[in-house]
């Protein structure tokens, strides 16, 4: 599959939406930066599969959250905006994300995956 570009003006602070890449649903979620604040605030000891905020996003675009919509307990598509983290939530088996698609609860090992993607502006991504 091509690449495929994405344009980030229409959407909105505090709202996720989804596209699909290669067959693959993927999520953009646009952060409030109360919620980047937070999400680089928490100590990697509280992660099952730690990583920074900061690994998971591009320097100077750290608002937007771009992860791969398949859980990694058994491929179910999490639903976002939901769970006790505002992040993502697995109806499948009850796994928990937090808003940077780091897995928090359940039974996913890992977090969401982030698809290769860059900034072709500061409001259009490419996916691929
Ligand atoms: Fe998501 Fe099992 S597939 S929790």
């Amino acid at each position: 599959g091509a690449p495929i570009e994405v344009d980030l003006a229409p959407i909105s602070e505090g709202q996720v939406i989804k596209v699909t890449w290669r067959g693959k649903p993927i999520f953009i979620s646009h952060r409030t930066k109360q919620e980047v604040t937070q999400a680089q605030a928490v100590p990697m000891s509280q992660l099952k599969d730690p990583q920074t905020d900061q690994d998971r996003t591009k320097p100077g675009h750290e608002q937007w959250l771009v992860v791969i919509g398949i859980c990694t307990h058994l491929g179910c598509i999490p639903m976002a905006k939901s769970g006790e983290y505002n992040g993502w939530f697995c109806p499948c088996h009850g796994s928990v994300y937090d808003d940077s698609g780091r897995i928090r609860q359940g039974p996913a090992p890992l977090n969401l995956a982030i698809p290769p993607y860059r900034f072709v502006s500061d409001s259009k991504i490419e996916i691929g």
